[in-house]
């Protein structure tokens, strides 16, 4: 068999999400739990990915128009057999299935993998799981050989089948012919007058078939969601193993119980990373870094040796080596930091190229500019980036000097050297080597009375 079809339940309401979201597009680690199971659906060389949408259909649609992702839709929920059936049409013909969930998100790729190699012309796979409290699943049944005979749901089992810890997960593989040929068998006489996936199992028992029964590496692979709090824990799992795969990489964090990964977080080795941080997006960050409490650091790359104290934002920007943030920075989108720059309390960039060596120390606005090496930016400078109409730039040589509380009013050029008065507003080019005083001269008035109480 040469291709593989990935089909995914996602026609449930969620009613217990009390939500206006179907609850697949609710998020784990910043990302769809659909998404995730699409992700891990990807993985699997060159298959075809059906999703079944029902309630939010629209929005499952809208999110998901990729060309390898196709939509079939359940109008009715009316079991999930009869939702595999919607997605027969989508299926190709001489196809390995994998019948995966959108409100079971952390799925492997490995199990995966092990569900399509349960597939072969005598067998079918299903992924069952051993837990300590069965309650509500559909119950693995063996026969005296110890091999799956059926799966008989909570609510049509028997006392003897109620006490069987070994439950199923729903995941299943077989193949496309199989679940054309069989699917139809499949009819909606029990307790719930819904039409069962499970009884599939039993269908190609009779047909001359066994089943293949895999396990996941762990329960929470296959740990479904129906309210907010089972999100919230599974999000404490998902982030405990992501911060385990960090540490094992060679990272330290200070309680991985604090650590948030929404997104691909790349790191070299020797970094720490204090309490309360968030990665969101894209983010690389190389070795011997060091990040302080609640920084929040998104789509960004950060180098080699770089300190970043707390509370900093990082956004959208590149921060070059033993750069030193914060503590209280703002990076917004389209900052380049260079080597052993210096951006500390309350400053904040956008689209600020800064050369190695330079330094913001305190309380600047720097946007739109694009600063040599070896700058020293005084306390409470501010690029003056926008006439209320458009944007400007403001470009300062390599080893200038602004003065503290300095209006730089953009375009403005500062040359090489060029030295900036404190207390200036610059609205005309500074060329090198010179020095621009733009501040009215002191007066000292002798023998002034201050104002007396009326
Ligand atoms: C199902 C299994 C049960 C298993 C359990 C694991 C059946 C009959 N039972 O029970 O053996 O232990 O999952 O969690 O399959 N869905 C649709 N369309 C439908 C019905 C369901 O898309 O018409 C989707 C739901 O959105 C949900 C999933 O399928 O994501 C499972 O449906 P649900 O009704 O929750 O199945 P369970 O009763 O939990
Ligand atoms: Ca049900």
């Amino acid at each position: 068999m040469k291709t593989t079809d990935i089909v995914i339940l996602a026609a449930g309401k969620g009613t217990r999400m009390k939500s206006q979201l179907p609850k697949v597009l609710h998020k784990l680690a910043g990302k769809p739990m659909l998404g995730h199971v699409l992700d891990a659906a990807t993985t699997v060389g060159d298959s075809k990915k059906i999703i079944v949408t029902g309630h939010g259909a629209e929005a499952v649609r809208a999110l998901y128009s990729d060309p390898s992702i196709s939509m079939v839709e359940q109008a009715e929920q009316l079991g999930t057999g009869h939702a595999v059936h919607m997605a027969l049409p989508e299926l190709r013909e001489d196809s390995k299935v994998v019948i995966l969930y959108g409100d079971v998100p952390l799925i492997t790729p490995d199990t995966i993998s092990q569900m399509l190699d349960a597939v072969d012309n005598k067998s079918i796979g299903l992924l069952t799981i051993q837990l300590p409290n069965p309650q509500g699943y559909g119950r693995i049944i063996r026969d005296a050989n110890g091999q799956i005979e059926a799966i008989v749901e909570q609510k049509d089992a028997n006392p003897e089948q109620l006490k069987v810890d070994e439950v199923n997960t729903g995941v299943m593989s077989l193949t496309s012919q199989q679940l054309a040929e069989w699917l139809p068998l499949v009819d909606n006489n029990n307790a719930q007058g819904e039409y069962y996936l499970t009884d599939l199992i039993s269908i190609a028992r009779k047909a001359g078939y066994s089943i293949n029964g895999i396990h996941p590496g762990s329960v929470s692979e296959v740990e479904g969601i129906n309210n907010r709090q089972q999100l919230a824990a599974l999000e404490r799992v998902y982030q405990a193993q992501l911060a385990d795969a960090l540490m094992v990489a060679g990272t330290s964090l200070a309680d991985p119980a604090r650590f948030d990964q929404r997104g691909t977080l790349r790191a070299g080795t020797d970094n720490f990373i204090d309490v309360n941080c968030i990665f969101e997006g894209d983010v690389t960050i190389g070795s011997g870094v060091s990040i302080g409490p609640n920084c929040h650091i998104i789509n960004s790359t950060i180098g080699d040796g770089v300190e970043i104290k707390a509370n900093t934002v990082i956004d959208q920007s590149t921060i070059g080596d033993r750069a030193i943030l914060g503590p209280f920075a703002r990076i917004r989108p389209g900052t380049e930091l260079g080597t052993d720059t210096k951006v500390g309390n309350f400053v904040e960039t956008k689209k600020a190229i800064v050369g190695n060596g330079s330094k913001i120390n305190h309380l600047s606005y720097v946007g739109d500019a694009e600063l040599g090496e070896k700058v020293n930016v005084g306390a409470g400078t501010i690029t003056c980036n926008y006439d209320g109409v458009n944007k400007y730039k403001t470009q300062i040589g390599d080893n200038s000097f602004i003065g503290s509380n300095s209006t730089l009013v953009a375009p403005l050029n500062i040359g090489d050297c060029g030295f900036v008065a404190a207390g200036s507003t610059v609205t005309v080019e500074v060329p090198a080597d010179t020095l621009a005083v733009g501040r009215t001269k002191q007066r000292n008035i002798q023998g002034w009375k201050r104002p007396t109480k009326k």
